[in-house]
């Protein structure tokens, strides 16, 4: 090879390194890239990715996370004749929240308890099923339902994080486990409901647990072997020594300086976990994370001698993707007092907010505080920040810096404090999308109002929900006609197209209720999601316009992905009620009271299949026994419910229907078999773990006494209702 071509090599490379995510390298020599196979495919396809649509390579479709296709075939002209091409039935009743993973001709996708599942991407036929046998005491470590959020897969491998914080490289073919790494500290409380990330040759994980009491980490594995290659933690060490970490330099330097030395964070972990977005800049070989909220949420016992900011605690932080040494960090929320996590959908692109306009590329989110961020992607620069909400309590707007100006009360939490967003924010972990197209990022926001006061909730609680706070504040014991109805219009939530540049809503569409599911957008114009009502609709991506919807009988939480075989494009969503705010939050949707509903449902153009029919075992809305208890005893049931179990089983003792409705229950009605699973665990399998550590035999009886004057209260109020009825 002569110094001409040399020359022309190095002017393609310089070209290379300069062209962002959307330019694949053999697109310069005049080709669309090999789609990868199961065998081949790997970190140098995931880079590519957006020119071979065809498959869907990881979490958020490319390394961008732009969860935007370039896929046309399905288009604003002949949506209407979308079909169902096949459906599988993923066999749980708990929430679902994978995004399908698409490659080789091969569906990976996973339900609830981490169970993963390979199926023909065509067809639909079972190819094999992974079940890691997650134990019910570590499904109890959750805080928000068994769910898991897909796989990344590698040469053969496919990846999972599994929810007692192994992760796991299965054989792409078969299944069987190829390595196994416990990622976690088993004594604590973490699990895992993430999806992993490859890059290069690691493979990128998190964790959650913060609000039950942990110290938050990402690690990066060896791919090929699930040897520890590096860890940044989020939050110092008690004695905020070195761990012999990535993070140690920053901690020593800065980071360690902005938590006080004592306090709960030195027994409760001080949180920050790493539990959803990571992605991976390309042009800047950078690993951007997510980081979580506080534990406990209560900055006041959490931190009492200082003030300082508790770095990195809801923070976007950008490490080196080789060593996971230290980048840069933005904070979104400083000291979080408010569940404010920064963990939601990172999304990177290019945007003329450069100096005259030119192209800058950014990193962006929507995180629970309710202000969107644009931020420069190789500094962490703060470029701008608006609410993308209409309605917010805590802060007032940003600074120049984009710190917020908060509330003088919010942090006043003796008298309470009535905060919006509350703790469920206003975008949890639904990916947004982002369409390069339009220029607008699509947000499935929300608005759910929390009363925040300080807690009851103390040291006996650990290792269970344990933040400080109470959540008994603003709870009535009793509550009239008409309430739910209420609280349920209070409750809002709705797909919001942003322009991230402007910082400015462009359109808006309303949904009956929050906690509708993730996003994605495609060349042809169109943006996908489904909702809360059990409903996968198409939209205009322009305009909002409604262009075609499908009820799918159960409430969608997980984003749709979408891929093509032999020249056919696929819709794939995966269905399956359940997650933080079902549980959390319940108050009886109706297509909530669904049991085993999870599915994957993949919709062409022409398809003639059927959605299966929505299961008809209709609970049965009836108090099994008599009301009984003095009010003093069913205020302490009040308190201890609110304290144990509301985060599973809804405010008001009012379920979602992933879990039972304890009004309803047989067990409610009969001492001993509430004792058997409330004090015995004789559920522990499902993840009913035994409460004696922490309630006393009185304890325990003044909540069903609480439970069953709910329920004739219910009755009183009309809402005792058959299933179906809004
Ligand atoms: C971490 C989540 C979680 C918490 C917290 C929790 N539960 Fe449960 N509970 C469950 C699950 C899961 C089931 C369903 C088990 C099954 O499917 O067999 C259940 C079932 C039950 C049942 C059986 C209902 C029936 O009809 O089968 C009772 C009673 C019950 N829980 C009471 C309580 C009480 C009282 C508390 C608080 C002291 C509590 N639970 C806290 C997860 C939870």
């Amino acid at each position: 090879m002569g110094f001409r071509n040399i020359g022309a090599l190095l002017a393609l490379s310089v070209l290379l390194g300069a062209c962002t995510d959307n330019t694949p390298p053999s697109a310069a020599n005049g080709g669309k890239p090999e789609s990868p196979t199961l065998e081949n495919v790997n970190s140098t396809h995931i880079a590519n990715a957006a020119a071979t649509p065809e498959v869907w390579l990881s979490y958020g479709g490319t390394y961008d996370e732009q969860r935007f296709s370039r896929l046309e075939q399905i288009s604003p002209d002949n949506v209407k004749t979308l079909g169902v091409a096949w459906t599988y039935d993923l066999q749980t009743s708990r929430g679902v929240e994978a995004t399908p993973i698409v490659v080789g001709g091969v569906m990976y996708v996973t339900g609830a308890w981490s169970i993963v599942y390979a199926l023909d991407a065509k067809s639909g036929e079972e190819l094999w099923v992974y079940d890691p046998q997650v134990s019910g005491e570590d499904a109890a470590k959750g805080c928000c339902d068994v769910i898991n959020r897909g796989v990344a897969v590698h040469e053969g491998k496919v990846i999972v994080g599994v929810f007692d914080g192994r992760l796991e490289a299965l054989d792409a073919k078969t299944g069987k486990v190829v390595w196994s790494t416990l990622t976690v500290d088993k004594s604590m409380p973490y699990t895992i409901t993430g999806a992993p990330r490859v890059v290069k040759d690691k493979v990128l994980i998190g964790n959650g647990g913060a609000e039950l009491g942990v110290r938050g980490y990402i690690s990066a594995y060896d791919v090929n072997t699930g040897a520890l290659a590096w860890r940044f933690y989020t939050a110092p060490n008690p004695a905020k020594k070195p761990d012999g970490a990535a993070s140690d330099a920053i901690f020593a330097q800065t980071a360690n300086a902005t938590w006080g030395d004592r306090g709960k964070w030195t027994t409760e972990g001080g949180g920050g976990t790493v539990w959803d977005s990571i992605i991976y800049d390309t042009v800047n070989d950078s690993v951007i994370f997510g980081v979580g909220n506080a534990s406990p949420w209560n900055a006041k016992t959490r931190d009492p001698e200082g003030n300082g900011d508790n770095l990195f605690l809801s923070s976007i932080v950008a490490v080196d993707a080789d060593t996971g040494a230290y980048k840069w960090h933005f904070q979104t929320t400083p000291r979080d007092q408010f569940d404010f996590t920064a963990t939601q959908s990172l999304i990177l692109t290019d945007l003329p907010v450069g100096p005259k306009e030119a192209l800058r590329r950014v990193v962006m989110q929507a995180p629970k505080n309710g202000f969107y961020y644009v931020l420069d992607a190789k500094t962490g620069a703060f470029i701008s920040g608006k609410p993308y909400i209409d309605l917010m309590t805590w802060a007032s707007g940003l600074d120049a810096q984009g710190r917020p100006i908060e509330h003088p009360d919010a942090r006043k939490w003796d008298k309470g404090f009535l905060n919006i967003p509350g703790p469920m924010g206003a975008h949890n972990w639904h990916p947004m999308a982002y369409s390069p197209q339009t220029g607008l990022a699509y947000i499935p926001a929300q608005q759910v109002p929390q009363l925040l006061k300080s807690g009851t909730q103390d040291q006996t609680h650990k290792k269970r929900w344990n933040v400080d706070g109470d959540f008994s504040a603003g709870v009535p014991l009793t509550y009239p006609k008409g309430t739910l109805d209420f609280i349920r219009k209070d409750f809002k939530g709705s797909l919001l197209a942003w322009d991230p540049v402007k910082q400015e809503a462009r359109w808006r569409v309303t949904h009956p209720g929050p906690g509708n599911g993730g996003v994605m957008a495609t060349a042809s114009n169109l943006v996908f999601q489904g909702t809360l009502g059990g409903e996968l609709v198409a939209y205009n991506a322009t305009n909002g316009d409604k262009l075609w919807a499908k009820q799918v009988n159960s409430g969608v939480v997980a984003p749709p992905s979408t891929y093509a075989i032999d020249g056919e494009q696929y819709i794939a969503i995966a269905t399956g009620w359940g997650g933080g705010w079902a549980l959390n939050y319940g108050v009886g949707w109706p297509k909530a009271i669904t049991p085993d509903v999870g599915h994957v449902i993949v919709f062409k153009l022409g398809g003639q299949g059927h959605v299966p029919d929505m299961p008809t075992n209709i609970v049965d809305m009836r108090p099994k026994g008599q009301a009984f208890g003095t009010e003093e005893d069913h205020k302490r049931g009040l308190a201890r419910y609110a304290d144990n179990c509301m985060v599973c089983h809804g405010p008001l003792v009012v379920s979602s229907g992933v879990l039972p409705d304890l009004r309803w229950s047989y067990q409610s009605a009969d001492k001993d078999g509430w004792d058997d699973i409330v004090m015995n665990g004789l559920l522990t399998g499902n993840g009913m773990v035994s409460f004696r550590e922490y309630l006393s035999e009185d304890d325990s009886e003044a909540i069903r006494a609480y439970v069953l004057n709910q329920a004739w209260l219910a009755v009183q109020n009309g809402d005792a209702r058959p299933l179906g009825d809004q």
